[in-house]
């Protein structure tokens, strides 16, 4: 008889199987008190610590949610695989692949010796280098019109109106400097395309957009769509490049943490310093969770562990 691959169908998640997931991560990290919030963005340390949210979206836009999932942080660089969506839909994956770069550092988010000792530069448009070079590739005539884009683009994942936290881009922009030197650098390297103090404003704009753990868990529905919003039914990337974003996501998502998360979860997945993970599980559904809580590598201590625990007891780890 021919052999049988048991790739399970998004029928096999029932409701009952998806709530219960989310509800048992909630119930069993809701404690859990390790890592500190992000201070290095002074106004990351005021956000209540113990707020803790999961949320799983479906391809066809059904949610199941647990915890403060209504409650509005900072995107931070959780945005930075919707940017480099919007530039593949704009100008193709080789443009990323050309002028960003797709080459994991395994160096930390923020590295300036990742920029000096590869080739590439920018390294990839999950660090905060290759986010800055793909916000300046974004083609606008105006600063104004990249912000436009960046954030139409965003909300188009979300499937919502979403505001930036005025506070968060006043607290980041003010103590920008190591971003300020990356994008310098970058231009130095003639690796960035646009002027670089507009590249950090609109960057740093992107990281201080508001979302919640429904957004975020909405926003990677739409690549677990095939890059259509489940919700509002919008294409936001064509299809045949999710697979060119997701790789990018799963190699270098949690930075030098990335070999170890896909070693544990399987799953691509992007992290942001605002508390958000969210993770995909290709035709089926996405997981996020948000807890501001981070651990030495700036990835969400709470995050990380309830979406591991929801990709096992549902068994899609991808390998
Ligand atoms: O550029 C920064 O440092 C922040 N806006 C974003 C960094 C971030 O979220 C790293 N992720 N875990």
């Amino acid at each position: 008889c021919a052999l049988q691959l048991s790739v399970p169908s998004i029928a096999e998640f029932d409701s009952v199987a998806l709530q219960s997931a989310v509800d048992r991560a909630y119930d069993s990290f809701k404690n859990v008190k390790e890592g500190a919030n992000a201070n290095y963005i002074p106004i990351l340390d005021e956000v209540p610590s113990d707020l803790f949210g999961v949320a799983i979206v479906t391809r066809d836009g059904e949610m199941f949610v647990a915890g403060d999932v209504d409650y509005r942080f900072s995107i931070q660089s959780v945005s930075k695989p919707f940017t480099a969506a919007l530039i593949m839909a704009q100008q193709g994956p080789e443009a990323v692949r050309e002028k960003i770069g797709v080459e994991p550092t395994g160096l930390p988010f923020n590295s300036k010796v990742a920029i000096e000792i590869y080739e590439e530069r920018s390294g990839n448009p999950m660090v905060n280098a290759g986010a800055i070079a793909a916000v300046s590739l974004v083609q606008a005539e105006t600063e104004e019109e990249r912000w436009e884009l960046i954030n139409d683009n965003i909300q188009g994942f979300a499937g919502e109106k979403l505001q930036v936290l005025e506070e968060v881009y006043t607290s980041e922009y003010e103590t920008a400097w190591g971003n300020r030197a990356i994008a310098n650098l970058l231009f130095n390297y003639g690796r960035l395309y646009a002027e670089p103090e507009e590249a950090l404003r609109v960057y740093t704009r992107q990281c201080s957009i508001g979302i919640n753990t429904r957004d975020l868990a909405v926003m990677g529905g739409t690549l677990a769509n095939e890059g259509t919003n489940p919700l509002t039914g919008r294409e936001m990337l064509p299809a045949r490049h999710v697979p060119e974003l997701l790789a990018i996501m799963a190699t270098a998502g949690f930075y030098d943490e990335s070999g170890a998360w896909m070693f544990s979860a399987g799953l691509p997945s992007k992290t942001g310093v605002g508390g958000g993970v969210v993770s995909v599980v290709p035709g089926k559904f996405a997981i996020a969770a948000f807890s501001p809580r981070l651990n030495e590598a700036g990835n969400s201590v709470r995050a990380q562990r309830a979406i591991r625990q929801i990709a096992g007891d549902l068994g899609v780890g991808l390998y």
